[in-house]
């Protein structure tokens, strides 16, 4: 297991938990600050695009086996974190993971909501580097389909909503806290897009990581507050209802002055569109 700072950083839910031991699911808090820190409850129907990946194997049952966030781009076809799903991250590369799906439609974990689907196949982009976290996109081809509603369309590059000063809105199941709070019902937090120099300043290199523009997207607020968090990587960044982003690192989680970092959308979303057969995997 690498264990640079920069790693540290980076580590899905999964990873925090088997580094410490402790068991992944701690009780949700009958008050929480945020998704997401600094967030507020939603219902699945707000933004069905948002899905859980689990395995319960992996992770255990008490939060249905939540690790990571995912986001629903064809009716068969799940965009998520590369991080979420490395050997590192599962502790056995995906295709040994027998139990490993996503759950759709479902805003409480526990219940027995929506369709948990299984996983066909996962491909991590070529461009994803371990290191850096640039690239930081996989993809999870599903072996039953979701509705059609539950499919957003992705931002292309020249779409406005990259924009800085973008209102976007970030949903998870994620640490609500920042102190391993993991939520059992789905939140999210309002947050804009901010100018590349916010998170190249935050982030210039070293031991807290490094922003790269032209892969990653900086979202968050400047004073702090509202921001995705661990267990929430993988989700969806969406602005005017386009997917721009997925939750990928940032150091803490709604501190002032370091921001979310996501993986660009406009990355993957020309090949991908382009693509025949998208909906089976690119
Ligand atoms: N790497 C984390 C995960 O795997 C996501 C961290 C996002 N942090 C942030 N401050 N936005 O769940």
């Amino acid at each position: 297991m690498r264990s640079s700072h920069a790693r540290a950083l980076i580590r899905p839910l999964a990873l925090a938990a088997a580094m410490t031991g402790i068991p992944l699911v701690t009780a949700v808090p009958a008050v929480a600050g945020g998704v997401v820190v600094g967030g507020f409850p939603i219902d699945v129907s707000q933004a069905p695009w948002t899905v859980a990946l689990a395995s319960r194997d992996r992770f255990g049952g008490t939060r249905a086996g939540q690790f990571c966030g995912g986001v629903a781009i064809a009716r068969s076809l799940v965009l998520t974190a590369a991080h979420c799903l490395t050997e590192d991250a599962l502790g056995a590369p995906p295709s040994r993971v027998r139990d490993l799906r996503i759950i759709a439609g479902r805003t409480d974990l526990l219940s027995g909501e929506g369709r948990e689907i299984a996983v066909r196949d996962v491909r991590i982009d070529p461009s994803y580097e371990a290191t850096t976290n640039s690239g930081d996109f996989a993809f999870v081809t599903l072996a039953g389909e979701l509705p059609q509603s539950a499919v957003v369309a992705m931002a292309p590059a020249d779409d406005p909503a990259y924009t800085p000063g973008t209102e976007a809105f970030v949903s998870g199941w994620g640490d609500t806290t920042g102190g391993g709070d993991y939520a059992r019902r789905l939140r999210a937090a309002r947050v804009h897009v901010l100018p590349d120099d916010s998170c190249a300043r935050a982030y210039p290199g070293g031991p807290e990581g490094t922003y790269r523009a032209a892969t990653m997207l900086c979202a968050g607020e400047v004073a702090g507050g509202p921001d995705g968090c661990q267990g929430d990587s993988g989700g969806p960044l969406v602005a005017g209802g386009r997917l721009i982003g997925l939750v990928s690192w940032g150091s803490g989680c709604g501190r002032p002055g370091r921001p979310g970092v996501y993986a660009r959308v406009s990355e993957v979303a020309q090949a991908l569109q382009s693509t025949p057969g998208a909906t089976e995997g690119p």
